[in-house]
């Protein structure tokens, strides 16, 4: 385990680059971006997908030490709109040369912000869309809200090898509206995005627009509720955290912050300062996917649902963070540098926030015969950023906690996507939030990546399930049970989903370096709330995600397996990612594992959900069991500010 915090860093433009995994500088970004450009005689009709730093091999990184010389590598992904081509490249940022260059047949980038942008403004200006809207009353396309949906596949001939989005459309009165409160139902634009033109205009039949107008920002509230007093976070003294460049430590905790377009929010080498060594516990962690599928069959509706990493970019769509409203206390925020479509770098400000929070009471005991009691108090790093995807805000926060654990906590929020009925109808696959405006049933499916390293990289992973007993002799009285392990030896071995009536979990253990009392050192996988996908087997989307058909995925690390949809999931017709990884069964006992957590968050919309949801949380744990001695935090003091009489 590298901590950085001494190394002597290295100048690379205006930014400072001290270690392999920084990631790449916005000086890095439009260097990579400039080269290829030159080197391939790129032309403005090629679009730049990715420019991220190509992470370093792990035994390189491992092997890091402070005030070594850094090797950067980027990796890009291009589109060639003329071509319909994508390509590859891996750029030498040290040599200012191309080391790769690979055109990758049949796939399709995700969808930029670019095109975005440029795709509302062709749909504004068709004619056969605007002859759809003038049906329904609305004459002025500049204030319709067009949102780009990701096609998928179906398997349809005339969209085979097409770069498409369709395009779903809201109109408003004026740009501030809440754009979700009045769909224009049954009006669908199919956009090209490599000639970024409108193929067709699909019109499902005519359904009026919602009546109300579900605006909800400050402007729009008449009264608000006068009874909250202050309420101040401060920490005179400062936070305990201490950070260099993109490494922090807190609490024995060690760990660098990383961060990508996909997948937003990256954590690197983790690990816990105990017995005088920081010990590893994960190398690398990140949302490897998600995926929204919508329950209804009518129109095109069946076709809702989106890979918000893989098709859209959730990194590339994060937001800038604000004291005092996104984050409260003593704050530090991370920058993020990330690329544009022509390969430039923009920087999104305070794209990770940063603090310490009190978390309650951390342990406590009272002995009553001699009325003493003795308390501490937890506290826990987090560490998050929020993305906005469309209609949806999804917040990633990672959470660090004095006893070893680690939690990963989604939190949803934004709007629900929304349809329009006819007055009085009562929807079978929705609900009604608003009058004549339903929010159809649907599944948030997200895949956490972690690459492990409990003690090191030989990890084997168990099952635990808790088993009732049966009667007999060795149970007379009908009371025994017992937690059983089972080694889950294979990658098919190892696909499993939760099971809360056995308290299921599952353990990474490393057996070479055990605990004091034997046992082998291990983390335990907590699963939260969860669900399995409702689609059928043969739904495309069951296809396309298959992730979401198990919870847990185990596979020996390779470098490149890092999605767990694979490389490319916008409109691939299916089985990527870990389907193909793990197909063929390779062992997954004493190796170097990469646990691959599916999470489901099953959504039947409700009238509180409307015009805004409060957040939702959904999420799971990482917990040392076995992993210390003893408990962890017997060292932690009693607090300041503890009345005396609390002990006694
Ligand atoms: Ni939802």
């Amino acid at each position: 385990m590298t901590i950085s915090a001494k190394a002597t860093p290295q100048t690379l433009g205006d930014s400072i680059v001290a270690h392999p995994l920084d990631p790449l500088t916005a000086e890095e970004i439009a260097k990579a971006s400039a080269i290829l450009k030159m080197e391939r005689r790129l032309g403005p009709r090629v679009r730049f997908e990715t420019v991220v730093l190509r992470e370093s091999e792990k035994a390189e990184v491992n092997g890091f030490r402070a005030g070594d010389a850094v090797r950067r590598e980027a990796f890009l992904v291009v589109l060639d709109n003329d071509e319909a081509a994508t390509y590859e490249a891996v750029v030498a940022l040290d040599t200012g040369q191309v080391v790769s260059w690979k055109h990758v047949p049949g796939v399709q980038p995700r969808v930029m912000f670019d095109e975005f942008v440029e795709c509302e403004a062709a749909v504004r200006a068709d004619s056969r869309f605007q002859e759809a809207i003038k049906k329904r009353g609305i004459t002025d396309p500049s204030l319709v809200m067009v949102d780009p949906w990701s096609a998928g596949n179906f398997g349809f001939d005339d969209e085979e090898g097409k770069r498409l989005v369709l395009c779903r459309n809201f109109a408003r009165s004026s740009p501030n509206d809440n754009g979700y409160a009045r769909p224009i139902e049954g009006v669908t634009a199919v956009v090209d995005l490599n000639s970024m033109e409108v193929i067709r205009v699909d019109d499902y039949g005519l359904v009026p627009l919602p009546p109300d107008d579900g605006n909800y920002a400050a402007e729009f509230v008449d009264k608000f509720r006068d009874d909250l007093k202050p309420l101040d976070i401060t920490q005179p003294d400062g936070p305990s955290f201490r950070v260099d460049g993109w490494s922090v430590e807190w609490q024995k905790w060690h760990l660098r912050v990383g961060f990508t377009p996909r997948e937003g929010l990256v954590i690197h080498t983790v690990g816990y300062e105990d017995q005088g060594r920081v010990r590893p516990v994960l190398y690398r962690a990140a949302l490897s996917d998600m995926v929204v599928p919508y329950g209804d069959p009518g129109k095109d509706h069946y076709r809702k649902n989106a890979f918000d990493a893989g098709e859209y970019g959730i990194g590339s769509l994060t937001n800038s963070l604000t004291l005092g409203c996104d984050c409260l206390g003593e704050i530090y925020y991370f920058d993020a540098a990330l690329n544009t479509g022509n390969g430039e770098a923009f920087t999104i400000p305070n794209a990770v926030c940063m603090h310490e929070e009190d978390y309650g009471i951390l342990w406590k005991h009272t002995d009553w015969r001699i009325g003493k009691t003795e308390v501490r108090r937890s506290r826990r790093l987090v560490i998050s950023s929020v993305a906005t995807v469309g209609n949806y805000e999804y917040g990633f926060f990672w959470y660090f906690y004095q006893d070893g654990t680690i939690q990963m906590e989604i939190k949803l929020t934004g709007i629900i996507n929304t349809a329009a009925v006819e007055e009085g109808e009562i929807p079978k696959y929705g609900t009604i939030v608003a009058p004549q405006l339903n929010a159809h049933i649907h599944q948030h499916f997200f895949n956490f990546r972690m690459d492990m390293c409990v003690d090191g990289d030989n990890n084997s992973v168990y099952e635990v399930n808790t088993v009732a007993a049966p009667p007999g002799p060795d149970n007379p009285h009908n009371n025994a049970f017992y937690a059983e392990k089972t080694l889950l030896s294979t990658e098919h071995e190892a696909q499993r989903v939760v099971d809360p009536m056995s308290g299921r979990y599952w353990v990474v253990s490393n057996a070479s370096t055990p605990n004091a009392l034997g046992q082998p050192v291990s983390y335990k996988l907590m699963p939260g709330e969860n669900i399995l996908p409702f689609a059928h087997p043969e739904a495309s989307i069951i296809k396309r995600a298959g992730f979401m058909t198990k919870h847990l995925w185990v596979t020996p690390y390779q470098r490149d397996e890092i999605s767990a949809t694979g490389p490319y999931p916008n409109q691939h017709p299916g089985g990527a990612g870990l389907p193909e990884y793990t197909k063929d069964n390779r062992n997954v006992e004493n190796t170097d594992v990469v646990v691959w957590y599916t999470l489901g968050y099953h959504h039947v919309p409700c009238p509180e959900d409307w015009p805004i949801s409060p957040v939702a949380y959904c999420g799971f744990s990482l917990k040392p069991v076995g992993f210390f001695d003893t408990n962890p935090v017997l060292d932690v003091p009693p607090n300041d500010q503890c009345d005396p009489s609390c002990h006694g």
